[in-house]
């Protein structure tokens, strides 16, 4: 069997995007080929592919997809489909905002890049040839966004060594590694850099209930890197970080507010607090893009509820009794105050967040660069 270290999460095949089905590991590496926009909103919704910053690389490849299946006549044409797909494909899952960037991004540096063109020839904005122009645009942006996401994971990988260096026990959850990634990952990117170094590093990884992301998915990539790696129960965790048993947590991120709280998945909160009252570390991990500027705070975050029959169900098992309820939300919030600083690929950002926050965005984005950011 293949290895998540050489088998891309996600890969531009020339006509369509290959991708892992994380549904179906640890139990078999099953590839799947998506050629329509059904199938890849479809993808993004039962987690095939997941995590935010892949979710982002994908939404972008799949309006290529998009484009490829549609064969809009004109260029008129192709902007109404382009617009459909914005929402069709951008809002296929709502709380990890590097899905939403990376479309409008695309989209945007697509149109805008064609309507200088046009401005500046007499061709025919209707011809064929327009929209072929607009496809190749659209695949170099959609490229450049998962090219622009390994380099990041990379810079993270080695600002989380650096952040963690006096620390070997460390806990994380669900997974924000090479499978939530167009790269070596966030959070777990500093566990990848920690073992290059040849510095011990040993991790817990909480279970994650309910679509177990950190037992099936981090456990799996990191068993197979040949990180030392232990799956624990999500309850279990406080417990341990409370017995002093862990030196320092770091998670990933699905969208950090501009005050720098910061949505992940459901469980990470737990985390954070148990962190807190043991006063160990607690970081977040992610890349610049998946900060949303636009909103102020956590409270303003959309939290993704998905069905209740992924709490009912393991493993084709119904596991509640019939007649019980269940509430799933897909992620919480965890609050600034109880976050010891946020490793970026713009620098490791410390409190206040709202000012070392806008200071990175700057960095990254000097003004008037129009690359789309929220
Ligand atoms: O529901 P998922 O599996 O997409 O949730 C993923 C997470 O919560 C990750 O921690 C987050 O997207 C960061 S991935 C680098």
């Amino acid at each position: 069997m293949e290895t998540a270290a050489i088998t891309p999460t996600l890969r531009w095949t020339g006509d369509s995007i290959e991708i892992i089905d994380q549904t179906r590991l640890p139990a078999e590496l099953v590839l799947l080929d998506v050629r329509d926009v059904a199938s890849a909103v479809d993808a993004i919704g039962r987690l095939a592919i997941r995590g935010a910053p892949a979710l982002g690389a994908f939404g972008a490849l799949a309006l290529v997809v998009g484009v490829d299946e549609a064969q809009p006549d004109s260029l008129d044409a192709a902007r109404e489909l382009l617009e459909r797909l914005r929402h069709e494909i951008g809002d296929a899952r709502p709380t990890a905002v590097n899905l939403r960037w990376a479309v409008d991004r695309t989209i945007d540096a697509a149109l805008a890049a064609q309507e200088l063109i046009s401005a500046s020839t007499d061709s025919d904005n209707g011809s064929a040839g327009s929209v072929a122009e607009l496809r190749r645009r659209l695949l170099d942006e959609a490229l450049a966004i998962g090219a622009e996401d390994a380099k990041a994971c990379a810079e993270i990988g080695r600002l989380g060594r650096e952040v963690l260096a006096e620390a070997t026990v460390i806990a994380t959850h669900c997974n924000a590694g090479r499978l939530a990634t167009a790269g070596i990952g966030t959070a777990l990117a500093a566990f990848y850099a920690k073992a290059a170094a040849g510095e011990p590093v040993r991790v817990l990884a909480a279970e994650s209930r309910p679509l177990l992301q950190g037992a099936r998915l981090t456990a799996w990539e990191l068993a197979d890197a040949g990180i030392d790696v232990s799956v624990v129960p999500d309850g279990a965790m406080a417990s341990l970080i409370a017995e002093g048993e862990v030196d320092a947590v770091i998670v990933g991120a699905d969208r950090i507010a501009a005050n720098g709280d910061t949505a992940n998945k459901v469980g990470t909160l737990a985390h954070a607090l148990a962190a807190a009252d043991a006063g160990i570390g607690f970081y977040v991990a992610a890349p610049t893009t998946t900060i949303d500027a636009a909103v102020p705070s956590g409270s303003r975050i959309v939290i993704e509820q998905r069905s209740p029959d992924e709490v009912h169900h393991a493993g084709g098992q119904r596991l509640t009794p019939e007649d019980a309820k269940a509430v799933n939300p897909a992620f919480d919030v965890t609050p600034a105050r109880l976050i010891t600083a946020i490793i970026t690929d713009a620098g490791v950002l410390r409190p206040p967040y709202g000012e070392s926050i806008a200071q990175a965005l700057a960095e990254v984005e000097p003004a008037g660069s129009g690359t789309g950011r929220c």
